[in-house]
């Protein structure tokens, strides 16, 4: 449970309304297809979803982050692929309003309040995890006070339907991770290309692809920070995302326990309905202690972070329960419910598939030990 505000308690009932009428009872449909349900992202965008994040004084709500992890929830409650694609945007909103100029700022707080997305393109197929390996690279052209940027990244989430991509890129290979830095670019840039949509397992109302640079130009002005300060935003960045990701593991993981608490009241095997089965009751009770504790782990680190409050391990250790609990939540589900779970009649083997994803994006949960374990041996 969350601690909110009346005006909090208001927006997020308005979401809920939103994310069952909109998007919850068509998601099966585009689990399915695996086809980007733009007229729900029309009607989401029109109700101002990927605005969240944006600032008061650039024209945002300026909501705290504890209401923002509270209406992720309810978004993945209805579907965790729809979550993903607003909580990706925020992926490349993120490092420009904190490490971003004026000018910067307000260029991508105007494109997403009007109803455009970004997404945040680090990944790269010859290191993934090893962000100080990125053999993107972007070169400075002094003649045009531009930078040329040439690679690929795959994994993108939103990269076929962004107006801006945050990408990180190398500017001096001699330096590893000390030589990256990241560039705001637009889409429809000459020589920005987006391969193939991928087709994934889970999360399939979001989009996911390559994205290609050959000799793409970008203003100068459009680096974010300082030459080199890119490995250092993109960690920030993820910081600030990881608890998020708790956030939608929640939701897949609360949708599961209430699936399974429906059917297990409904049906009836040796006389009486299988909830008043103290075997199931107890596999439901720890669901619910291991829902409610990552939830309390989120809202920890999110606590932190609007303090100013150091809170990298806090956010790993979130991003990492939450996760790993999600997917036993979803298990949980499916054995409560037998066959019928492992139904695609029914919806809990999709979130299954969805919960996947959360030991996987925005570092795997071997990466977020990583960090946490960084932390305590320091
Ligand atoms: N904040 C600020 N600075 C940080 C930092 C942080 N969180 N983490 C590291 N740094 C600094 C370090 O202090 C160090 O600086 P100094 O040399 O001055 O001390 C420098 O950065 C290098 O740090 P490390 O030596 O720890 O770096 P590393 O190369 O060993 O990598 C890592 C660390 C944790 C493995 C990191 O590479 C990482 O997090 N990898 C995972 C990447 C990831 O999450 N990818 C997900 C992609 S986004 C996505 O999934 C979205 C989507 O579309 C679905």
């Amino acid at each position: 449970m969350y601690l909110l505000s009346d005006d909090s308690k208001e927006l997020l009932a308005d979401v809920k309304n939103f994310c069952k009428k909109e998007v919850m009872e068509q998601s099966k449909e585009y689990d399915i297809s695996g086809e980007w349900p733009a007229e729900i992202y029309a009607k989401a965008f029109d109700m101002g979803l990927q605005s969240l994040e944006i600032p008061e004084e650039l024209g945002g709500v300026g909501l705290d982050s504890v209401t923002l992890s509270a209406l992720y929830e309810e978004m993945a409650y209805a579907d965790a692929g729809f979550a993903t694609t607003m909580a990706c945007n925020n992926l490349c909103v993120k490092p420009i309003m904190r490490s971003g100029n004026a000018e910067q700022k307000k260029f991508v707080a105007d494109l997403v309040l009007a109803g455009k997305i970004g997404a945040f393109a680090l990944t790269e197929p010859m290191c993934g995890s090893d962000v100080g390996s990125t053999k993107t690279t972007a070169v400075y052209d002094a003649a045009t006070d531009e930078y040329v940027i040439n690679g690929r990244k795959c994994f993108i989430t939103n990269a076929a339907v962004a107006s801006i991509f945050y990408v990180t890129a190398s500017t001096d290979k001699t330096k590893g991770a000390k030589g990256l830095s990241g560039f705001i670019v637009e889409s429809g840039t000459k020589g920005l290309s987006i391969g193939e949509h991928e087709n994934k397992m889970g999360i399939r109302l979001s989009t996911t692809s390559d994205v290609l640079f050959e000799d793409v130009r970008v203003p100068a002005k459009n680096l974010v920070g300082k030459e080199g300060d890119g490995f250092k935003i993109a960690m920030q960045t993820l910081d600030g995302a990881r608890p998020f990701v708790g956030s939608l593991a929640v939701g897949v993981a609360k949708r599961a326990l209430d699936e399974s608490i429906a059917y297990a009241k409904e049906r009836v095997t040796f006389g009486k309905p299988i909830s008043k089965f103290q075997a199931l009751q107890f596999m439901m009770a720890d669901m619910d202690i291991s829902i409610e504790t990552a939830r309390q782990m989120v809202v920890h680190s999110l606590t932190l972070l609007d303090a100013g409050m150091p809170f990298s391990r806090e956010a790993a250790i979130a991003k990492c329960y939450a996760g790993d609990m999600s997917v036993q939540v979803a298990l949980d589900a499916i054995q409560i419910m037998g066959g019928f779970g492992y139904s695609r009649e029914y919806p809990v083997e999709k979130l299954l598939r969805d919960a996947k994803i959360f030991q996987l994006y925005e570092g795997t949960n071997q990466i977020q030990r990583i960090v946490i374990a960084g932390s305590i041996l320091r």
